[in-house]
């Protein structure tokens, strides 16, 4: 029986240590980070929106902190050109430099661009698809100098309804950035329309895994269905998807999540103006910790100060860069509400391991706690719950264990700070507070001179946190959490055998 689990153990760590990547193509190890203007600007696309939004990602410390993709969204074509292979023609009176222009200013302020474009005949804005011209596509986007490309599903010709169906066609756009020879990050976006969890990673950097997001913490609409347990076998994607809806999709498939392809839980809605700041707390905190890309959508020209200061958490962006790559999953959640069919009001546990900081045998933990009630709530999670991965019913052996547990929000910049950063901006030309973000850097990370991996190594305060609690063996996390917040910590093992004062 033990020789049996044994070999058993041997066999998952030889599939492991030969485990890659999942597209070799060497990006997204971990999940992608970045702008996308959808959300925000929907149709009104411009070279001078992606260029000013690309000077403020530098001047605000966001580059700095892995926002690295300026992805430039639908209807930026006029279709194609007869003359030149069929290949797709930029709208010159919305990029009158043209798009190679677009990338070179974008590649000298070391940001990446990211470009659109669907897997159907049209895309979603009615504009020319990308099927059936995939190679003369992939070409032309290399040849601009693309680095990403985020890929539609509207008008798919029928070419959808079975997985084999919506990953062939997904794969012929895949083959042909592959044959460019250029790097370009792929990710798929068809709503998570034919489980692209069970194909995507084969194919792709990251696949979206609902309709679109809308700026709601929980408004339930018929345009998005699938709230309830089988939302993971939505036959009708929708859009207008509130964030519980989308996290209550992501529970059934975070195992599905690893470095170089990643659920994509969809754009963030953070300083879109529509959710209170702890509802943009417990959605951006529960994007970083089920480790979908973190693609900024709304107007940085116009971030409120509150909201950058969400955005440029460090602690909390560290969970979603861990080098380890797997995903929180959810431990339990229990509504609040009994006439609440879909759940948007409820309590939630998610848990998830994290790369050790500690030099130890224990991996650190992240611990998330979700408030959907209409109140504030004291939340308890057991060390058996947060560790039942490891063992059923409190046996496993971190739970006989002391742990520090860091709150991740308790080092949020200040609203002052933050607003200081964008009146020194150089786009705002206002630098009579001296303030800028290359000034501040010395008290903000910068992930650009040092890696998240790399810091988390070194115990960077800022990546860690400084506000401590210790849990004992058998012990419980508790916080405070607001309407519709979040608590988020990260647990560390405490040295075992050396017993601490307070638990004398
Ligand atoms: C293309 O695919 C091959 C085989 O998977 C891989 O080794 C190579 O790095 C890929 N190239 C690009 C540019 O993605
Ligand atoms: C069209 O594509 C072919 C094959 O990829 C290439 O040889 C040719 O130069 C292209 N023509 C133009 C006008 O770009
Ligand atoms: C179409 O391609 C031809 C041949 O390369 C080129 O001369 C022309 O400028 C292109 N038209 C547009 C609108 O880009
Ligand atoms: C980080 O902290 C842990 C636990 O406090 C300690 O064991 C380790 O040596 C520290 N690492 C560095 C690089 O300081
Ligand atoms: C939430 O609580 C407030 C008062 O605290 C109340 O006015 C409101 O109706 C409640 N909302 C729901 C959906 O119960
Ligand atoms: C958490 O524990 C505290 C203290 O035991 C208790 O007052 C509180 O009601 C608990 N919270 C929930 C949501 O059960
Ligand atoms: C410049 O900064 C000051 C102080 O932060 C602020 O009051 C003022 O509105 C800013 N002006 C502009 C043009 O942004
Ligand atoms: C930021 O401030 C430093 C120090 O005053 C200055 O050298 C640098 O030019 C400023 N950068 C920008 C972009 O304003
Ligand atoms: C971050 O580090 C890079 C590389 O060392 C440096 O060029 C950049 O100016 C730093 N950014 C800030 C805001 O200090
Ligand atoms: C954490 O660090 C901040 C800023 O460095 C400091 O103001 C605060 O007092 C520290 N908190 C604790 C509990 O050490």
């Amino acid at each position: 029986m033990a020789f049996k689990n044994l070999l058993r153990g041997a066999a998952v760590a030889a599939f492991l240590a030969s485990k890659v990547e999942a597209v070799d193509n060497g990006l997204a190890i971990t999940p992608q980070m970045g702008w996308d203007n959808w959300n925000s600007f929907g149709c009104d696309v411009s070279e001078t929106l992606l260029l000013q939004t690309a000077q403020l990602i530098v001047d605000y410390g966001l580059k700095d902190l892995g926002y690295h993709y300026v992805i430039l969204d639908d209807c930026w074509s006029i279709g194609r050109n007869a003359s030149h292979n069929n290949s797709l023609i930029a709208n010159p009176e919305k990029f009158p430099n043209g798009m190679a222009a677009v990338a070179d200013q974008l590649h000298a302020l070391g940001l990446g661009f990211g470009m659109y474009s669907d897997a159907g005949k049209y895309t979603c804005g009615g504009y020319a698809g990308s099927l059936g011209y995939e190679t003369v596509d992939a070409n032309t986007f290399a040849e601009w100098g693309v680095d990403y490309l985020k890929y539609d599903n509207c008008f798919n010709m029928g070419q959808a309804g079975n997985q084999m169906i919506s990953s062939a066609r997904y794969e012929v756009m895949a083959n042909a950035l592959n044959a460019t020879g250029r790097p370009i990050l792929y990710s798929l976006c068809n709503w998570g329309e034919d489980y692209p969890w069970n194909w995507g990673s084969t194919i792709a950097n990251s696949w979206r895994i609902s309709g679109d997001v809308y700026d709601s913490w929980d408004q339930p609409d018929s345009r998005c269905p699938c709230d309830g347990p089988d939302a993971w076998n939505c036959g009708l994607p929708g859009f207008h998807c509130s964030v519980t809806n989308i996290m209550n999709k992501a529970s059934f498939i975070v195992s599905k999540a690893q470095p170089g392809a990643w659920n994509d839980l969809d754009m963030l809605e953070v300083g879109n103006g529509a959710m209170t700041d702890a509802e943009y707390v417990a959605h951006f905190s529960m994007w970083a910790a089920a480790k979908s890309p973190l693609i900024l959508g709304n107007d940085i020209r116009v971030v409120p100060a509150k909201d950058l200061a969400i955005l440029s958490n460090a602690a909390v962006i560290a969970v979603n860069q861990d080098p380890s790559g797997s995903s929180a999953a959810r431990r339990w959640m229990y509504s609040t509400d009994s006439t609440d069919a879909y759940g948007g009001s409820a309590l939630q546990l998610w848990s998830g391991s994290l790369k050790s900081t500690t030099g130890g045998q224990y991996n650190d933990m992240v611990v998330l706690l979700i408030n959907g009630a209409n109140e504030t709530m004291v939340m308890n999670a057991t060390l058996a719950d947060i560790f039942v991965d490891s063992g059923a019913a409190g046996t496993a052996r971190q739970v006989k264990i002391s742990w520090e547990a860091r709150d991740l929000w308790a080092n949020r910049m200040s609203e002052a700070e933050a607003q200081a950063i964008i009146d020194a901006s150089s786009a705002t030309g206002n630098a009579t507070n001296g303030y800028n973000a290359t000034m501040v850097g010395s008290g903000r990370y910068n992930a650009t001179k040092t890696s998240y991996a790399q810091g988390l190594k070194n115990n960077d305060t800022l990546l860690l946190g400084n506000v401590t609690t210790t849990v004992g063996p058998s012990g419980t996390v508790t916080a405070t959490v607001e309407r519709h917040g979040a608590a988020l910590f990260r647990l560390r093992a405490l040295p075992t055998g050396v017993k601490k004062r307070d638990e004398l």
